[in-house]
Order: C-alpha cells, then structure tokens, then sequence
C-alpha cells in the first residue's frame, strides 16, 4: 500500500513484524469498513495498520487515556483512515457501514488496576454494551478482547476455555476480572437475546514494539527491560517461581484477525497466547543477558492474588483458526529490546 509511508514511527523493523503478520492472513477485507475502538494503543495500533495494509476503511476511536498518537500519528492523513477521539463508554453513532468491530478499548496495566479501577470496569461493561449496541445496529461481528485474567489464579495447567476460574471478586485485580468476566457475558447475552455476531479472545500476556512501560507495578516484560537499559534494579516479586506464558504481537494479531473475521466463528471463546511457560526469574535473567545490562535482582513482597502459574491451552485456537505461536520468546524479545533500546538512546 502506497499511502502508508514507512518513517520515524515505523522503522524498518517493524515492517518486516507487519510484513509477518500480513503473510499469516489469508482472509480477504480489501473495502470493508471495520471500528478498532482502542487503536491508539498497543495491540489495537497493530491491528489499524494491519487492515490499513489489507485496504479496509479503518475507524480509529480512542480516548487516549493509555493510547498514543505517536503510535497512529503516520496514518492520520491517509484517506481509508479516520481517527476519533472518543470515550467509548459515551454513546457511539456512526453513519459508515461497519463490517467488523474490534474492541481493545481497556486500560490494561496491573499499576492501572489500582489508579483507574472505576474507569476499567465501566469501559469493559458500559463500554461493551455501547459497541454491541453498535455491532447490533449495523450488523457487524464484533470481536471482545477478554483475557487470562478471567481464570484468576488457574488450578487447571494448561488452561482450556471450559475452566470456569478461581477469581477473587473483590480483591485488587477484580475491577479488571471481573469488567472483563461481566464484558463476556454482555457479549453472549447479545448473541442470544438480538443473535449479534460476537467473538472472544482470551488473551494471555502478549509484548512487543509499541507496549508501554508503566513504571514497578507495570507488565513484566516492558518493565525488565527498561530496568535492565537503565542499568536498574530488576524488580521480581515473590521468589520469582511464578509463571507466565508469552505471545508475540505477530501471533496474537494474526490469531486475533483470524477469530474477528472467518465466516463460521459466532459466539466462539478461544484462548490465544503462547504455549512456553518460563518462570518470572528465568525471564528477568534472559533479559539481563540479552541487554547486557549490569542490573542485579531485587525481590520484592508478591502482590496480593498474582497467579501462580498461567499457561493457556491453545487446541481450540489450533482447530478453528490453523493458528499457534511462531515466534519463540528469544526473538521476540530481541526486537521488543531493540524497540526500547531506540527510545532509551532518543532520550539520552
Ligand atoms: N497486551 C496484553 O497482554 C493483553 C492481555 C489480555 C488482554 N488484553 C486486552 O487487549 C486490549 C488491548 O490491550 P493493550 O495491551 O493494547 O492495552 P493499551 O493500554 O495499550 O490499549 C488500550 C487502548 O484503549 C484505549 N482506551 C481505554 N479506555 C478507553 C475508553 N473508555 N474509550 C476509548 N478508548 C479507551 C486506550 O487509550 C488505549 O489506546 C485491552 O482490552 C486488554 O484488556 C491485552
């Protein structure tokens, strides 16, 4: 596509990351008309140049409130792209003919969880049910994205879309289970009671370019990293035995556009995310080396209701969609690395 130039805000590298997620679909979109609501943000900046490249109509709506312009700033004159500064827990009217609604628009960060709780749940319920009124009124899919944190701390390893969860509903981390959980069930009661075309994904921790590093309390990997670059402490909690399961962003894209847009998928539940499960300290250490960084391991107290372990199971994702993780965690972080190691050299 000629319109979207690469330059400062999409360096070569992470062309070749769109170049990966683009040879993954074989979905055609070419001028359709699809809304990602949260496309200023991590995941959903990466889903707005996808389809840009496939030629769809992109409407970005955003409140940028954990988004950044920077990360749509080389879009905003392109004419199939349109950017709306909009809250969607406001009501949404759009006159364009909407085919797909993506829906990422959620702070995500565990520091968030604390500062916004209030604001977390009423995007991911009073927020959901504007979109789904939406989904309804042009008879679009609409694509939820729900989370591992629905199952809370798992007692079943690997976890499968039928485990119901072990959540605390009332603990620090609930506002985002369980805005999440009640997102879901809104979206199934569409599907039910007004037969809307609704889809979830259950997303496991994913990084990549783009991720904001939000400081101590902030996601695991952006937070390593930026420690390491700054030759800080790398701050893990508990003994560090706790584990996750880490996705790509070429992966989770190319599983997340599948699941939105394939013609037989309404009213599915599926996990996406990776199924290598590394300790938290095996992570701090890999990062340490691959930044060559002197930084040393602080341990600090484990925050109330971290699960213990978190890995999902990915067999539906591989027979509905064809889809698993192709990019392993040593090559993922390396372009996530490099990805920083730019900001941290702009700064300095
Ligand atoms: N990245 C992950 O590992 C992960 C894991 C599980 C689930 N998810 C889900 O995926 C979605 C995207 O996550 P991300 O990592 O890209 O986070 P992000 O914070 O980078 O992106 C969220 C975007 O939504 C926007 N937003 C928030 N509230 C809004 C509102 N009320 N109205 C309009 N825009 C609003 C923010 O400004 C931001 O641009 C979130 O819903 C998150 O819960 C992400």
């Amino acid at each position: 596509m000629s319109g979207v130039a690469p330059q400062k805000y999409l360096p070569y590298e992470y062309c070749r990351d769109i170049q990966e997620i683009i040879a993954g679909i074989d979905n055609t979109i070419s001028g359709d008309t699809v809304l990602v609501a949260g496309g200023a943000g991590f995941l959903g900046s990466w889903m707005c140049e996808t389809l840009l490249r496939l030629n769809a109509n992109v409407i970005c709506l955003d409140n940028l409130v954990s988004g950044k312009i920077e990360n749509i700033q080389h879009h905003l004159n392109y004419p199939n792209f349109t950017f709306l500064q909009h809250d969607i827990t406001d009501p949404i009217s759009l006159h364009a003919p909407i085919k797909h609604i993506f829906h990422f628009a959620s702070r995500a960060g565990p520091l968030e969880f604390k500062k916004h709780p209030i604001e977390i749940l009423r995007s991911n319920t009073l927020g959901t049910l504007n979109l789904l009124d939406l989904a309804r009124k042009h008879n679009a899919t609409m694509l939820f994205t729900s989370t591992s944190e629905i199952y809370g701390d798992a007692k079943e390893i690997p976890t499968p879309e039928t485990y119901y969860g072990h959540v605390n509903p009332v603990g620090p981390r609930s506002c985002y289970d369980e805005g999440k959980r009640c997102g879901e069930a809104m979206c199934m009661a569409y599907a039910v009671q007004y037969d809307v075309d609704v889809r979830i994904a259950r997303i496991f921790n994913t990084y990549g370019p783009r991720i904001r590093a939000d400081g101590i309390y902030g996601r695991v990997i952006p937070r390593f990293i930026t420690q390491a670059l700054l030759g800080e402490s790398i701050t893990v909690f508990g003994d560090g035995s706790q584990t996750r399961s880490f996705c790509y962003l070429n992966d989770m894209l190319i599983g997340l556009f599948r699941l939105a847009t394939a013609s037989d998928l309404r009213g599915e539940v599926v996990n996406l995310g990776g199924g290598t499960e590394i300790t938290i300290l095996d992570l701090a250490t890999a990062i340490i080396t691959m930044t060559k960084s002197d930084s040393y391991i602080q341990f600090l107290p484990l925050p109330e209701d971290d699960p213990k372990r978190r890995r999902p199971d990915i067999q539906k994702a591989q027979k509905l969609l064809r889809w698993e993780p192709k990019v392993g965690l040593a090559r993922g972080l390396e372009r996530t690395i490099h990805y920083f190691q730019q900001d941290h050299d702009e700064q300095n």
